[in-house]
């Protein structure tokens, strides 16, 4: 694991989006898996303005997304498809084939929404760079902290922690939907190189929980220290609880 300390927003989001970058620019046909959230919407703007200047192009990337809430049309704005639309795929050469985000209205057919995503992520050839974003209790993607986690893409019941952070972007917390579609744990250890963003002060004792040398799946990020490429970029703000601890070879 490597942890990168960012001076602020404006700086974790320019090396989140350097990483793409040189992902894109070192790879034949590159396969991102992309996250959603109010932290990866600076990277996402860097990397407009990278294709508007020339510098990207996308046409030969392949996308699938962690997650989205089960119930919630792609119209709906504070879907995840809607996110991505307007965040990034709406600027630039995404095909419209090339991008996949799980979709679920009725929770019965999640079953099979889930076996088939994990199926196309297989045909895809698996994720290259996995972009993630933390929950403020460690969540990654929408795997909550449990006694388990499930390995494979799944239908989740959110914690109460979750449906109230994510009731910001609702008018009520009771428009926030209990159920969502998320990548597994092993849908996201299975990227060959995996980076995850942290901003602000709230995220610290997460940042701190993940990461600190102990693994817990009551916190679902600090599994990622078990990953061979793994990257943190926090803010300071973010970083503000891990001391000096700094992870060993
Ligand atoms: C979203 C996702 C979530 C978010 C996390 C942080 O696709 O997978 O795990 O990354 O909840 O969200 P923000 O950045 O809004 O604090």
């Amino acid at each position: 694991m490597k942890i990168q300390v960012a001076a602020n927003y404006l700086e974790l989001s320019e090396l989140a989006a350097k990483t793409v970058a040189e992902q894109l620019l070192g790879t034949g046909k590159p396969v991102l898996g992309l996250a959603t959230g109010s932290t990866a919407e600076g990277m996402y703007a860097r990397l407009v303005e990278m294709y508007r200047q020339g510098i990207l192009n996308f046409d030969p990337v392949v996308t699938f997304n962690l997650d989205e809430y089960v119930g919630l049309g792609p119209d709906h704005p504070q879907s995840y498809h809607f996110y991505m639309h307007r965040n990034f795929f709406d600027h630039v050469n995404v095909r419209p084939e090339n991008i996949h985000i799980p979709s679920c209205y009725d929770a019965r057919e999640a079953d099979e929404i889930c076996r088939n995503y994990d199926q196309e992520i297989i045909k895809a050839g698996g994720i290259d760079l996995q972009l993630l974003g933390i929950g403020v209790n460690g969540h990654i993607g929408f795997n909550e902290p449990g006694r388990y986690l499930q390995t494979r893409t799944h239908l989740v019941e959110l914690a109460a922690e979750t449906i109230q952070a994510n009731s910001r972007f609702f008018n009520a917390v009771d428009e926030v939907p209990h159920q969502a579609i998320t990548m597994g744990i092993s849908s996201i250890m299975k990227a060959a190189k995996i980076l995850l963003l942290a901003s602000g002060e709230n995220k610290a004792p997460a940042v701190r929980d993940s990461f600190s040398g102990l693994v817990s799946t009551s916190v679902p990020a600090s599994l990622l220290q078990l990953h061979q490429n793994f990257t943190v970029i926090a803010d300071r703000e973010a970083a503000s609880l891990l001391g000096n601890y700094r992870p060993g070879p």
